[in-house]
């Protein structure tokens, strides 16, 4: 099934995401053969929880430490999170890799703790523009992903993988659809190589400056298998066409 996710970033305190819900819910009623992920900022999964437990709506967190519990100040758990009902976590977000230096091996470590839990991660990848330029985009995203998935290799097809190039990310400069297939196709080619029983399962979304006048075109691609969406997602509306703009 198709994946439409919402990463909501830094935005939407508990009371704005009530009144998120409210207007979103009704809009995307009754709606069926796509499965619709919401990932809120922590302090709001709480009330966004109460709000989706009637609902097929996903609820999902941004972030995840990889430690069951410890002293590991400003961080939060799988298991605080599983309390809440998220099943998903966004790892490896460019945001996390080069605003706050998020690793390889720190993703890695987070995709593992993740599986162990069972909760699905979405794996971001993405080239810089500098990279792009340089002609090293495959190179850049096969990297990211042998890293994310070192020794875990047999379990590509519980997990998504995101396909976010950084230079597309907030600068409403997005990928055509024709060079998000590309690479999407590239990294279906190397999941199949990576895990030749189980590669092909692994949903790939695109994301980066995704809107309602180009969700379609990106979902009409043969190797795009959902969206991530950020700033997009912001208002109940802009996110509802979004989902139904396939
Ligand atoms: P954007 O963000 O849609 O605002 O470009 C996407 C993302 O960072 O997941």
């Amino acid at each position: 099934m198709k994946l439409i996710s919402a990463n909501w970033k830094m935005n939407l305190t508990p009371s704005q995401t009530k009144e998120y819900l409210q207007k979103f819910l009704p809009l995307i009623y009754g709606l069926e053969g796509r499965e619709v992920l919401i990932c809120p900022p922590f302090p709001s999964l709480c009330v966004a929880s109460e709000m989706l437990k009637d609902s097929s709506i996903k609820l999902g967190a941004q972030n995840c430490h990889h430690d069951k519990k410890g002293a590991y100040t400003g961080e939060v758990s799988l298991d605080m999170l599983k309390e809440l009902g998220i099943s998903y976590v966004i790892v490896g977000h460019s945001e996390r890799r080069w605003i706050f230096g998020e690793s390889d091996e720190f993703v890695n470590k987070k995709i593992t703790a993740c599986l162990k839990a069972s909760v699905r991660p979405i794996l971001c990848v993405g080239e810089r523009l500098e990279e792009r330029e340089a002609g090293l985009t495959f190179k850049v995203v096969e990297t990211q992903i042998r890293l994310a998935l070192s020794g875990l290799e047999e379990f590509t097809d519980s997990l998504d993988i995101a396909y976010e190039p950084v230079w597309a990310i907030g600068t409403g400069n997005p990928a055509t659809p024709e060079d998000a297939q590309v690479v999407h196709a590239y990294i279906k080619d190397l999941l199949c190589h990576i895990n030749p029983k189980h590669g092909g399962k692994t949903r790939v979304l695109y994301g980066g400056s995704v809107n309602p006048r180009n969700s379609g075109d990106y979902m009409r691609m043969k190797d795009v298998d959902g969206l991530l969406v950020g700033g997009a997602s912001l208002e109940p509306e802009s996110f509802a066409q979004i989902i139904k703009s396939f």
